[in-house]
């Protein structure tokens, strides 16, 4: 038999537990950040993603015709369609607009470990507000995410990078800029002879100087490191940009979340649209994929809806964030056991049936045989799948007896809601 197809997963009921528990906290942590959820089409125009996602992900594409003729494409990423939505409605849309999408993303990209074809994103995105503390606010979103899931400080850094202060450096040295950037985003990822290859031929002769810059800046990993490389290389717009990093690690700090953040300019993103601060959750050990990404694009709603609409915001990939609760052991599993098992035979169907909805209605899982089987075999199954209470016909009435404990309370039909709940069936 075939599985399934390279890239794509299979669920089970396992992975659908931690799954759900993933998007059930970020939702809940990005609720307290007072985000609203949304959510878009699957299936988008082509162009939506080739113009503005750029050439990495328009490589990664799975692309086609639909039946009427239209080039379409399965959504890589969320943001092109978050910057359409919100620019439809940036009129209305009380500002700063804060949305939060859970969804399945598609990209052609090869397996491995860490990289799918299809996954999902946990995407957090703040509109309508150019200043750093929506930077801060973002960033302090996904950390507190990652910490609702048991990741600490000692486990995973935000390394913080910034595409103004690469647009200032580069300012220097005459060059093919979004070259630069892209071979940058290569770093780490391939030989480093490889990326300095890339950055030679992005670089007007000799590179030599530049790629010595490159090598001092890879080393900065402070605020205090950055300001003394900069210092080759003042200006005004250089001061102002180096005061808001400043304020923005102070407000980080004060958000308690410093201990996270890396500053490191090696991280540049293979998206073509960020502007600003950008950053990359990585795990501490350096081994590994990103786990989130993302940062401050304060152009594309301006392209895509006409609207200047500035903003930031991050994914959360869940193939990653996944493997890592795994290996630390940060998720005990779902709640699979029924609470109730419920016995019964052919003459007492209705009574067992009116009691099984009646704990359903309080919420209680409950489960019973399907087959009408021997009572010892129904006793093994029961005894199997783990339930904390069991109910058995007894004379006139039903036994509901606690297999944790052993103990035992005999009911009629009519009181078992109310001793269903004395008992903390619904625990
Ligand atoms: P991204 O860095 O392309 O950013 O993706 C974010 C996260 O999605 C990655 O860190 C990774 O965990 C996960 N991811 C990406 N590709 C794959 C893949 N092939 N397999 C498994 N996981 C993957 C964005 O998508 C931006 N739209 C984020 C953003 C939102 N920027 C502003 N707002």
């Amino acid at each position: 038999m075939r599985g399934s197809l390279p890239g794509f997963r299979d669920l089970y009921p396992e992975d659908c537990a931690l799954r759900r528990h993933i998007v059930e906290t970020f939702l809940d942590v990005l609720g307290r950040f007072s985000f609203e959820e949304y959510d878009g089409p699957l299936l988008e125009p082509l162009e939506l993603f080739t113009d503005k996602s750029g050439p990495e992900i328009a490589e990664q594409l799975f692309q086609f015709e639909d039946r009427g003729g239209r080039k379409v494409a399965l959504r890589p990423e969320m943001t092109p369609t978050l910057a359409r939505m919100a620019g439809a409605r940036a009129q209305t849309l009380r500002r700063p607009i804060r949305w939060c999408a859970v969804g399945e993303q598609f990209r052609y990209e090869r397996p491995q470990k860490g990289r799918l074809r299809s996954f999902l994103q946990l995407n957090g995105d703040i509109l309508g507000e150019p200043g750093f503390r929506a930077d801060g606010e973002l960033m302090g979103a996904l950390l507190s995410v990652l910490s609702a899931l048991g990741l600490g400080p000692a486990d995973i850094s935000l390394r913080l990078s910034d595409r103004k202060l690469w647009g200032l450096l580069l300012g220097h040295f005459p060059c093919d800029g979004a070259a630069v950037l892209r071979a940058i985003d290569r770093y780490g990822k391939e030989p480093a002879a490889a990326t300095e290859e890339r950055l030679r031929k992005a670089m007007e002769p000799p590179a030599g100087q530049f790629l010595a810059a490159w090598e001092q800046l890879r080393a900065c990993n402070s605020l205090a490191a950055l300001e003394a490389f900069f210092q080759k290389f003042p200006s005004p717009e250089l001061e102002s940009r180096l005061a808001e990093w400043a304020d923005l690690l102070q407000f980080l700090t004060d958000l308690g979340l410093a201990e996270f953040v890396t500053v490191d300019l090696s991280i540049v993103r293979g998206l073509a649209y960020y502007t600003g601060f950008v950053f990359e959750v990585f795990e501490r050990s350096g081994e590994g994929r990103a786990l989130a990404g993302g940062g401050r694009y304060d152009d594309l709603t301006e392209k895509l809806a006409a609207v200047p609409l500035p903003a930031c915001g991050f994914a959360i990939g869940d193939v990653v964030l996944s493997n890592i609760l795994r290996e630390k052991n940060l998720f005990a599993g779902g709640r699979s056991a029924p609470d109730l098992w419920l016995f019964w035979d052919r003459d007492r169907q209705s009574a067992a049936l009116a009691l099984a909805a009646a704990a359903r209605r309080a919420g209680s899982r409950v489960a019973y045989d399907l087959r009408n089987d021997l009572p010892d075999r129904q006793l093994r199954r029961a005894d199997r799948s783990g339930a904390r209470f069991a109910l058995f016909p007894d004379g006139g009435g039903w036994l509901l007896k606690n297999l944790l404990t052993g103990e035992t309370f005999f009911t009629l039909l009519e009181n078992f809601p109310s001793l269903w709940t004395r008992v903390g069936g619904l625990a």
